[in-house]
């Protein structure tokens, strides 16, 4: 750590730990590929890493959302989080708005990100195709948001699905420009590294497996959320596009026994479904290849009804079981906020003040 007077109350122990950062924000309906892609990579790190996971609600106000509704979503992902494994006594849980030191720092971070660099987010400009001019200036600056949560914790690592990373690159951009224009080079911020697990970074829509799985999808059938009941996603699975050739044979496997480059841009509706059985089995690439090899769709899709079923109804249920106490859970985010602002206001302090601020 580059300044001394960030010390924090974290205990020693977790001093030692590695940080690790991670955020998802609270959209109401959390799918599979939230849950793969990040959730469940979250889980193990709370035991070997000083872990913070927050929901975070700024980001959901860049664009309009029900108060009422937001308010609900905003329990129910961390209910997700507590479903998924995470422990309020091993990982520090909380809602971002709630600590201000997120927001203090983001709009540092907006005096030090440049325009061209926010310019190049492929997500802004996913997202505002067509109505550019009417997105609020909240959009964005998102990233720049998600800069301010990961460096007031000054965290090394950060877990995320495949579409993240362009924004943890920008989160590096910035910490160095911080550090050299701030602080004469001196490593006041780390430059963290996304950890972005190999198999399930990127769980594809179920209608059409060039897009990523998203809760925005027209279409309800693209995606498995984690309140479906077993018939819905018997019925989802059933609906899922595939293709009229028999499933892809050993040959499609590299040295490493991981799919050869291009295959799956081939044929992305089956390597898609086959990549989600591997996920919810936790088979390696060549088992599942073995499994299904020269099979048709209708055999791949019954055994991912029962292994999609097996992991996300028991989820959906300890969802509900957590939302049922709505006390607990708010006593959860606000232990877990104290506990973060301890960590993340002396280190936004000491940035303020290289910046010259009186914070
Ligand atoms: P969000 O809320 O869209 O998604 C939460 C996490 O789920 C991952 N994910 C996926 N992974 C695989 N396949 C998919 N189809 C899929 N869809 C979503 C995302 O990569 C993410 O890890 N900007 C972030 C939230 C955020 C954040 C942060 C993340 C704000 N501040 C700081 C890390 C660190 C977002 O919108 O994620």
């Amino acid at each position: 750590m580059a300044d001394s007077s960030a010390s924090t109350s974290a205990s020693a122990a977790d001093r030692a730990k590695p940080r690790v950062l991670s955020g998802v924000q609270p959209s109401g309906r959390l799918h599979l590929g939230n849950y793969f892609g990040a959730l469940r990579h979250f889980v193990p790190l709370q035991d070997s890493h000083d872990t913070f996971y927050c929901v975070v609600d700024l980001h959901a106000i860049t664009v309009h959302q029900n108060a009422e509704e937001l308010r609900e979503a905003i329990y129910e992902t961390a209910a997700a989080f507590l479903a998924s494994g995470l422990r309020p006594d091993a990982a520090v849980l909380f809602n971002q708005s709630r600590v201000a030191a997120h927001s203090q720092l983001a709009w540092m971070f907006n005096c030090v990100a440049r325009l061209g660099w926010l310019e190049r987010m492929t997500q802004f400009k996913d997202k505002t195709a067509s109505h550019r001019e009417r997105a609020s200036a909240g959009l964005y600056v998102y990233p720049t948001l998600m800069a301010a949560d990961i460096l007031c914790y000054r965290a090394g690592f950060v877990p995320v699905g495949e579409d993240q990373r362009q924004h943890l690159e920008l989160t590096r951009d910035i910490a160095e420009k911080f550090n050299h224009d701030w602080c004469g080079g001196e490593e006041y911020f780390p430059l963290p590294e996304p950890l972005i697990s190999q198999d399930a970074a990127r769980i594809m829509s179920l209608r059409d497996g060039t897009k990523k799985m998203s809760k925005s999808d027209a279409s309800d059938a693209a995606c498995i959320y984690l309140s479906d009941d077993a018939d819905t996603i018997a019925s989802k699975l059933r609906k899922a596009k595939s293709d009229s050739e028999p499933l892809p044979g050993s040959e499609t496997l590299d040295s490493q026994g991981r799919p050869r480059a291009g295959v799956r841009d081939a044929r992305p509706e089956a390597w898609n479904l086959l990549g989600i059985w591997q996920a919810a089995s936790g088979a390696t690439w060549a088992e599942t290849i073995e499994r299904f090899a020269g099979k048709g769709f209708a055999q791949l899709k019954e055994s991912l009804t029962e292994a999609v079923v097996a992991e996300v109804v028991p989820l959906g249920r300890e969802i509900n079981r957590h939302m049922a106490d709505r006390g607990e859970l708010e006593r959860i985010l606000a232990d877990g906020a104290g506990r973060a602002e301890a960590v993340a206001t002396p280190i936004v302090r000491g940035a303020a003040e290289r910046m010259g601020l009186l914070l």
